[in-house]
């Protein structure tokens, strides 16, 4: 598949050079070479961005050095983190606007509302900000303090639910709201909207699949909504691509923010158990310090549930000869300073910790 900037023509691949790249940049063979492969994985470099929004996705497929069990065996993480608004949720927060602009479902004046753990709130408020719509946001009080001065930079209203009901407090209060006024808002409700996995049907898992060059064998996604997991999923199945999708779920009574254990809370209406060809279920404690790994071993200040999503890469990484794992990192680090994921406490090495729900399923 190749980007627009790039075609075909009797049997040669053209380039189209953009007149606003500067001369410079392409000056002799070696600075040409460089700049194809510039435009080649991130063709959007060429267009001067018409606003923010534009530079949602393609984010990078990066290698981890020091993660592979063995030569044959490679991690790469896919690093949700550098969209604009901080995660992997700005995909899902504009196409699940576009979406309903496009059906009408959504026009000026009415007030976008939505429960969410932060990161769909702060694509969200990111989205709302640029079209000029209000944006009203549920959370538990649980969710870290960093994410909600951002909501409020961003110009977002929030409503704040008790700790000890989690998301499920948010998304019930909503419903509320909703039934009392209808008239006044759109309710993008990620749990059960199409426009959320189709986000990453429609870009995430191409782009995989391009910025991999085709090797891809694995994709893992922890679970929140399933958004992540059943776009890679359906788009993996539908064009018959060899790549299995692994789905990480946290253990009952956990605390990884964005995250959900499907058996104690209400299942999320776009999620397909059916989807994943594996599944492991990870404890915080293992999530946490594969987080700080990453950090403190390749440089990448990720969230908890990057760190969840990689530990369960590393359980499949420890029961292949051969692959090229995927894994998706959601969000920053920096979004969780004020919680206990980076403080130097000395942790034991999880490895040696027994099992806790099996391995596998
Ligand atoms: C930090 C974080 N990680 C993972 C997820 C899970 O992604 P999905 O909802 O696509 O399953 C979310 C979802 O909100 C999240 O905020």
């Amino acid at each position: 598949m190749l980007p627009d900037v790039l075609r075909e023509e009797e049997g040669r691949v053209v380039i189209t050079v953009d007149e606003n790249i500067p001369n410079d940049l392409i000056k002799t063979p070696g600075d040409f070479r460089e700049s194809f492969f510039m435009l080649f994985r991130n063709p959007i470099i060429h267009e001067k961005m018409k606003e923010i929004l534009a530079t949602i996705g393609n984010t990078p497929l990066v290698a981890l050095k020091r993660f592979s069990p063995r030569a044959g065996v490679r991690l790469w993480v896919k690093v949700e983190g550098l969209n604009p608004g901080g995660s992997v949720k700005d995909r899902t927060a504009l196409a699940m606007v576009e979406a309903a602009e496009a059906k009408g479902r959504l026009h000026p004046g009415l007030t976008i509302l939505e429960a969410t753990s932060g990161n769909t709130g702060i694509g969200l408020a990111m989205v709302a900000a640029v079209k000029g719509y209000r944006c009203r946001l549920v959370m538990s009080e649980g969710v870290s303090v960093e994410r909600r001065m951002m909501l409020e930079a961003l110009g977002a209203e929030i409503l704040l639910t008790p700790a000890a009901e989690g998301t499920d407090g948010a998304i019930a209060a909503v419903r509320e709201m909703m039934q009392r006024e209808p008239d006044k808002y759109y309710h993008p409700d990620q749990f059960n909207n199409p426009a959320n996995w189709q986000a990453h049907y429609r870009t995430t898992a191409p782009e995989i699949w391009r910025d991999s060059g085709g090797a891809v064998t694995h994709v893992v996604a922890a679970l929140g909504t399933g958004g992540t997991l059943t776009g890679l999923a359906r788009y993996f199945r539908d064009h018959r691509l060899p790549v299995k999708s692994v789905a990480v779920e946290p253990l009952p009574g956990h605390k990884i923010q964005g995250l959900k254990n499907m058996q104690e809370s209400l299942v999320p209406g776009i999620y397909d158990p059916s989807l994943a060809d594996l599944h492991y279920y990870i404890s915080d404690e293992e999530a946490y310090h594969t987080t700080r790994r990453l950090a403190r071993e390749e440089g990448l200040v990720a969230g908890m549930s990057s760190g969840a999503a990689l530990a369960g890469a590393l359980r499949l990484a420890h029961s292949l000869t051969q692959g090229n794992i995927v894994v998706i990192l959601p969000d920053r680090g920096e979004r969780y300073l004020s919680t206990p994921l980076f403080r130097p406490t000395p942790v034991r090495n999880a490895e040696n910790l027994p099992q806790p729900c099996g391995s596998g399923r």
